[in-house]
């Protein structure tokens, strides 16, 4: 595959294929709030990362901070698709390999293609997902989308109180905490700018979960002589949150007593798990396009990485 496949004609299909799948539609000109406790006055994360992928469900305030971060980190789309390829592949995993059934999505972001509850489901029908996002937006579209799945449910909680999480009543009612679940974080926890409050969270939100269960996080990765990453930040803290790129170091530290699966915390260049070719061919109407080219990979600056909570 050449870098042309991967951001021309691909990627003007992935947008198109976006679009006809999210509840709404495009936005029109004159664009009004979908609902009125939502703010389109100033850039949510959500919305940019829709914008990212080629989504519909972004606003002009969105475009204009999306461009801005773009301008600065050409890559940036590509990144975010390289994330949920990250993503894909690790629920696939987890549904298939190591047989879980259970999956809280922390940071899920607005529904896209293939999101978790699909992916999984594709392997297990009665694979549970419980969707947990702090924008409200990502709750007014994910109830659209979920609807008619019983298997699936979305709850607007914020990843910097674990303990409302693990106590709340809809994802009580739709997990069995006593069975292992699959705890995705993924490019969420760059968004929680304090290192220690972040840490306390992953750890609060582990130590709820039964040996057996598993944790997958992408993170934004720190990288020397980038200085121009200030101005990015800068673009983010005028947005519903302030972003943080984390050296290796400290990624890792999240994954602290837990034991490391696959390639372990790797750059996503470097990552992969299971075997990659026979999900692949099982595969073939996967519509997030593959990057089969990992060099492509390496100017991405984000690490991910599958530990395995055992106690
Ligand atoms: C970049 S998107 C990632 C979406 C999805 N996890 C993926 O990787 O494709 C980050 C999401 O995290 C959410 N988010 C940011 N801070 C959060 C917090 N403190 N608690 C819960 N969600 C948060 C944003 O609203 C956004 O939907």
């Amino acid at each position: 595959m050449s870098r042309s496949d991967i951001d021309g004609d691909e990627s003007t299909r992935f947008a198109g294929e976006m679009a006809g799948s999210l509840p709404g539609g495009p936005t029109p000109d004159g664009e009004t709030p979908p609902a009125p406790d939502i703010d389109i006055s100033k850039p949510h994360v959500a919305r940019m990362y829709d914008y990212f992928l080629g989504g519909k469900n972004n606003y002009a305030a969105d475009r204009e901070a999306a461009e801005q971060v773009i301008a600065m980190f050409p890559q940036t789309r590509l990144g975010a698709r390289a994330n949920r390829r990250f993503l894909i592949d690790a629920v696939r995993w987890l549904a298939g390999e190591a047989g879980i059934r259970q999956f809280i999505d922390i940071g899920s972001g607005l529904p896209t293609q293939q999101n978790v509850h699909e992916v999984a489901q594709e392997i297990a029908a009665d694979a549970r997902v419980v969707y947990v996002d702090n924008d409200p937006l990502v709750r007014v579209h994910a109830d659209a989308l979920l609807a008619t799945d019983g298997n699936t449910a979305v709850i607007e909680a914020d990843l910097r109180d674990p303990q409302a999480i693990l106590n709340d009543a809809t994802l009580r009612g739709h997990l069995d905490l006593s069975r292992p679940v699959g705890l995705l974080m993924v490019a969420v926890l760059h968004f929680i700018e304090d290192f220690d409050t972040a840490l306390a969270s992953v750890r609060h939100l582990c130590d709820g979960l039964p040996s057996g269960s598993y944790l997958v996080i992408s993170h934004g990765l720190a990288q020397e002589g980038r200085d121009d990453v200030e101005e990015v930040r800068k673009v983010y803290r005028r947005s519903s949150s302030s972003a943080v790129v984390r050296s290796r170091a400290e990624i890792a530290r999240f994954f602290d007593g837990l034991t490391m699966v696959g390639p372990g915390l790797a750059h996503f260049a470097d990552w992969s798990i299971g075997d990659a070719a026979a999900r692949r061919r099982a595969y073939p109407d996967d519509r997030v396009v593959s990057i089969d080219d990992r060099s492509f990979l390496a100017g991405i600056p984000m690490m991910g990485g599958i530990g395995r909570i055992d106690r």
